[in-house]
């Protein structure tokens, strides 16, 4: 199956209701824009933009995909280069110009069927390049990073968020295993966040930050800061589902607790270890130098 068959596949299946609608799936290409100009991973990720580069007018969105960043920066004033090799009318570069015209941004929203390897822009013609859950999609991360460098103007900001970071071979194949869509259209990969910053900072990046999966709601998203904090409360309290089953309100005995908590050798810091969330998703923001 291609990807936008697998799209169309899933909208249609009860199992993947969750995944369409927080992934922006929708077939209502206006709503999953609405959703996710208001939702807070995007607004921590203008908030950021913002903070470091606050005279920005212009971004490349590489890899759009049905437009919701495109359109959301075109609407905040941002003219936006969208640069989206599928052509779908439902999860490519036609669905990018379908919602441009709804908006009335046409001459805010350029869009090009293309590689975010080669993707036609003028050197130095760009103050930011965004790129959302794309780049570990690079057929070539090198000549990504190279053709980001090239399109920024010094001093200008690339900002890659989401991005599937693996740390070894057999996380790999975990990874992949444990991806719902893999199985369908095969395309998913991943690099190792050496990777992600070699090939930044040979192309000449300076790397500014860099967001592991729990460190900003730009990558736990839909996750909200407050469930990401009760996560550890919540596993404790799973855990002692098997006490309170056996000695009912004794589990709420503090020392009869923590004797459970030791036996079952309870960390609630472990609860936090990324290794046990595959593929999970990081940010970076780099800067070319002037
Ligand atoms: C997971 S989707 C993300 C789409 C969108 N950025 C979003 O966050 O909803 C990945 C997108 O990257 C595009 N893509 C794949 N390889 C690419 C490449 N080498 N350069 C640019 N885009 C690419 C795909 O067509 C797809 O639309």
């Amino acid at each position: 199956m291609t990807w936008e068959e697998t799209i169309q596949s899933i909208r249609s299946k009860p199992e993947f209701v969750t995944l369409v609608h927080d992934a922006y799936f929708d077939s209502d290409l206006v709503s999953n824009v609405e959703r996710f100009r208001s939702g807070a991973e995007f607004l921590e990720t203008l908030r950021l933009l913002k903070l470091h580069r606050p005279d920005a007018t212009t971004i490349a969105d590489i890899g759009s995909g049905n437009g919701i960043s495109t359109l959301s920066f075109a609407l905040e004033g941002y003219t936006v280069f969208s640069i989206e090799p599928d052509p779908s009318l439902t999860i490519g570069a036609g669905a990018i110009r379908q919602l441009s015209t709804h908006y009335n941004l046409d001459a805010k929203v350029k869009v090009a069927e293309r590689f975010g390897e080669d993707t036609g822009l003028q050197s130095g013609q760009v103050d930011v390049v965004y790129i959302r859950q794309a780049m570990h999609h690079a057929y070539r991360l090198d000549g990504m990073m190279n053709e980001c460098y090239r399109i920024l103007r010094p001093g200008g900001l690339l900002f890659t968020v989401r991005d599937h970071v693996i740390f070894d071979d057999k996380d790999k194949a975990w990874f992949l295993e444990a991806h719902p869509l893999h199985k369908f259209y095969g395309g998913e990969n991943a690099y190792t966040e050496k990777e992600y910053k070699g090939a930044m900072q040979t192309s000449g990046f300076e790397i500014l930050e860099m967001f592991r999966y729990y460190e900003s709601i730009i990558n736990f998203f839909p996750m909200t800061e407050e469930e990401v904090k009760n996560l550890a409360t919540r596993k404790e309290n799973e855990m002692l589902k098997p006490l309170r089953n056996r000695v009912g309100v004794m589990a709420n005995i503090s020392f009869v607790r923590e004797w459970y908590k030791r036996y079952r050798k309870f960390n609630p810091d472990a609860v936090y270890d990324e290794h046990r969330v595959p593929g999970r998703l990081y940010s970076f923001i780099a800067q070319k130098p002037l």
